[in-house]
């Protein structure tokens, strides 16, 4: 199969990936996560992360994000290559430039939504701005529950908290890891729309990995990872296309499996 350069067609880029090669272990222990990958996310754009379990995606975000270092080959955020930043830069870049949404949510029990949403803001010694403030509230529907612990929510409401906390900062961008994993299906789509329209109406830049065809449509556009390398892309992608570019990879890539 061939190894695709996904690119963003002469767009402004948010984040980009030349060449990255990743290894994990070594001698019998060891798995190459990453082989040579090359990608370009656009600003103001959602874009989704696809492939099956294994194919690299939670690696390549990591690697992106400055969460985890690459063996050969750089990152960049906008004009920044992280992978030659220093520890306490690659922190201060993690803190105020990047948001992150997790499928385990990652709220602090004991605070309140409000207070965890604020949390990143705080620890950078930054106040959120009102205006934004009440326009992510009030878009994520949290306006009567901010002073709820974690506890106290169900899970879509605590990933919408999660959603609220990683944009409050305006992060040039949010990388989004399996965000809806944890979720039924209504309150998936609720945070998935939330996501959209953080990018359509807000200018927010989305990286969001999956393995779900229904959230891939929300993107704009979806980078297919397999086994390491990427190995197509989707403009404007439906349910549908997803799934019909998953099926033809798979038999690429494992014709036993038909
Ligand atoms: N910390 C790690 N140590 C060893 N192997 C790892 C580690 N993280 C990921 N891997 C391996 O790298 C490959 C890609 O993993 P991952 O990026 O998590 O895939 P995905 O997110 O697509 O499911 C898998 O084979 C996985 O077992
Ligand atoms: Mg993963």
């Amino acid at each position: 199969m061939t190894t695709v350069t996904a690119t963003n067609a002469g767009g402004p880029v948010a984040a980009r990936a030349d060449e990255i090669w990743k290894i994990y272990g070594t001698g019998e222990a060891r798995v190459t996560a990453l082989r040579g990958v090359s990608a370009e996310f656009g600003r103001g754009r959602f874009t989704a992360i696809m492939g099956p379990s294994g194919s690299g995606k939670s690696t390549l975000m990591h690697c992106l994000a400055g969460l985890d270092t690459v063996d050969k080959g750089t990152a960049h955020i906008g004009g920044t290559e992280i992978s030659k930043l220093g520890d306490k830069a690659l922190t201060r870049l993690r803190r105020d430039r990047i948001g992150f949404i997790f499928q385990q949510f990652n709220l602090l029990p004991t605070l309140s939504a409000a207070e965890n949403i604020r949390l990143p803001l705080a620890i950078a010694g930054r106040k959120a701005d009102p205006q934004w403030w009440d326009l992510v509230i009030d878009t994520v529907g949290l306006r009567d529950r901010l002073g709820h612990r974690p506890s106290q929510l169900s899970g879509g409401q605590q990933q919408r908290v999660a959603c609220a906390r990683a944009l409050m900062g305006r992060p040039d961008v949010i990388f989004a890891d399996e965000p809806t994993g944890n979720l039924d299906s209504r309150s998936g789509a609720e945070v998935l729309s939330f996501l959209r329209a953080s990018v359509r109406e807000h200018g927010q830049t989305i990286v969001m990995v999956t393995h779900d065809p229904v959230a891939a449509s929300y993107a704009d556009r979806v980078v297919f990872l397999a086994d390491g390398s990427i190995v197509d892309e989707l403009a404007d992608p439906t349910a549908e296309t997803v799934l019909d570019t998953m099926k033809r990879l798979d038999t690429h890539t494992d014709p036993v499996m038909l």
